[in-house]
């Protein structure tokens, strides 16, 4: 059975029975107190909690999905056996439609004949704190199949959750196969609040995520993992005497880095962008000492497009390529003078790690990886620490530059208060120019930044192609009706969730806290623009004056450019 057969399979038997399918979300969360998408229940997380309506948007209490997951903290464990940063999760999920006997029998059905599989056995939460020993599950596994083995496992093994700081969670039952847990099923009961106290949920919910890299591992009677069809034809582009560990290491991340490019990240030094740099750059340095053409990385981009591309429409070959080629061409010209400056030093620690990773580029991964004996004792989080202390170097550096003359509101910086009216009106325009575009291009345009300076705005975006010369004199045209319109800019503080029922556009990039700032342009019921924004802005339109789209390009990642001025 290919993974593909098992994909459709999976889908269709949960949509004969009752389920809506839902397509995967982004690799980068609406959920901001996560860097990536981990799990498939995130995208559902308002509608285990209630504030959204499952019925209203799906029609059906009950969902099923395949999503794009992205993993970091196995990053140190890729080249093992099993582990993996992106893979794909198989799940079916209920807001208060169906609970433990439906979904254990699902599940064992699924298994056992549409997989043909033979369980091994299955675990149930063994109790512990104020949770009680799941013995319903137990009892509902035995009536299902009376020679089924359950084993009781304490909350390390059998309790989920949450993803970010708080969410629902609750007991979880788990199928092993083949020795390998290939099954999780959450009986979401709780809310684990942020000073991780539980409270009962209202509405009682399943999540359920099974791994369809060890599903087909176990299915197609494979060792590992990396033998399944799913990387068996990345794996048969790298020459057969290279190590294991680094073939395995180099086909996760191609395929990863594929996936995260396509959803919108661009190599940089924070957050998603410094994970997808990492990715990238372990894998140059890989083909570099292994006498790997880095044509041979391209075959690999190119190969993960061709098998994906029939369940993932969006992996674009152009700007996956457009990206690693940027990267691979800054890289190269650094990382080999570092691996000459490593291999002159005796031990490494976290400073000279950081040195090497700042003046050439060089991964924690790859310096641990190449350093021998001279990183024994290096670790990761002394590493991070001295990238922290760094970042916060060069921030305080950037306000002291402004300090001495200058003031700092909200999220802008100006030297004096004539030139913070001006990008205060520039900060206004860039809200308006943005939903003017997402009006003419009919979408929403997943922003990826914004820069204002006294003479103009910039801002960047997620958008497939050019837009065109009309499409721009039409936004522009839009935009300067609302400032003829003089309507008014109004600012509420609100709850994160609430900001984000609201409506309000948000950068995924940014990490939000649970209060923020929703600045409206319009009127409240029925909004021009609705953004989360530090501000500052003007209080009415008019106060911005004429409106000039000066151009639009394309920048790195799939996105594009604009920039404007006011007059
Ligand atoms: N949320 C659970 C997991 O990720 C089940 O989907 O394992």
């Amino acid at each position: 059975m290919t993974s593909q057969e098992i994909r459709e399979k999976f889908i269709k038997f949960f949509e004969k029975r009752g389920h809506t399918v839902v397509p995967s979300s982004s690799l980068l969360p609406t959920d901001s107190s996560v860097l990536f998408t981990t799990a498939g229940m995130q995208q559902f997380k308002p509608y285990y909690t209630g504030t959204a309506d499952a019925m209203k948007d799906f029609g059906s209490l009950n969902t099923v999905s395949i999503q794009k997951s992205m993993r970091t903290s196995d990053i140190d464990s890729v080249g093992d056996e099993s582990h993996l940063t992106f893979f794909e999760m198989l799940g079916n999920f209920s807001f208060g439609g169906y609970w433990k006997k439906e979904a254990i029998e699902y599940a064992y059905e699924f298994i056992t004949k549409e997989m043909g599989l033979n369980i091994d056995y299955v675990s149930v939460f063994a109790g512990e704190g104020i949770v009680p020993a799941d013995e319903e599950s137990e009892n509902i596994w035995k009536s299902v199949d009376s020679s089924i083995t359950v084993k009781r496992h304490g909350r390390a093994d059998n309790f989920w959750g949450p993803t970010g700081s708080e969410g629902p969670c609750g007991p979880t039952t788990e199928i092993y196969v083949n020795g390998l847990e290939v099954w999780n099923i959450v009986f979401n009961q709780y809310y684990q609040h942020a000073d991780k106290h539980l409270e009962p949920l209202k509405t009682q919910g399943i999540d359920t995520g099974m791994g369809l890299e060890r599903l087909a591992m176990v299915v197609q009677q494979k060792q590992n993992i990396f033998e399944t069809d799913l990387f068996e034809p990345l794996i048969k582009i790298l020459p057969e005497n290279i190590d294991i560990r680094i073939q395995r290491i180099m086909v996760d991340h191609a395929r990863a880095s594929a996936f995260l490019i396509s959803d919108g990240v661009v190599p940089s030094n924070k957050e998603q962008g410094y994970v997808l740099r990492r990715l990238l750059r372990r894998l140059i340095v890989h083909a570099h000492m292994s006498n790997i053409e880095t044509e041979v990385i391209r075959e690999l981009l190119l190969t993960v497009i061709k098998h994906y591309s029939a369940y993932y429409s969006n992996l674009n070959s152009e700007t996956i390529l457009t990206e690693f080629n940027k990267e691979n061409d800054k890289f190269q010209k650094t990382f080999k003078n570092g691996l000459k400056e490593l291999e002159k030093l005796t031990t490494v620690d976290g400073a000279s790690a950081f040195k090497l990773f700042e003046s050439f580029g060089l991964p924690f991964e790859i310096i641990k990886e190449v350093g021998g004996d001279k990183v024994k004792t290096l670790s990761r989080e002394e590493f991070e620490a001295e990238r922290k202390r760094h970042q916060e170097i060069s921030r305080a550096g950037v306000e002291k530059k402004f300090g001495g003359h200058g003031i700092k509101e909200g999220d802008l910086t100006a030297e004096n208060a004539e030139e913070m009216k001006k990008v205060t009106r520039l900060h206004t325009a860039t809200h308006i120019i943005v939903a003017s575009l997402q009006k003419v291009l009919g979408q929403k345009l997943p922003q990826a930044g914004a820069d204002i300076t006294v003479e103009r705005l910039r801002f960047d975006f997620t958008f497939p192609r050019k837009v065109t010369p009309e499409e721009l004199k039409q936004a522009e045209d839009i935009a300067n009706e609302i400032v003829d319109k003089d309507l008014p800019v109004t600012c509420r503080e609100m709850d994160l969730q609430e900001a984000l029922d609201s409506g309000a556009s948000a950068f995924f990039k940014l990490k939000y806290p649970p209060r923020v700032k929703v600045y409206t342009v319009g009127a409240e019921s029925n909004p021009f623009s609705r953004e989360l924004c530090g501000g500052p802005h003007v209080s009415h339109t008019a106060e911005i004056g004429h409106i000039t789209i000066t151009k639009e390009e394309s920048v790195s990642g799939g996105n594009r450019r604009i920039r404007a001025t006011i007059s």
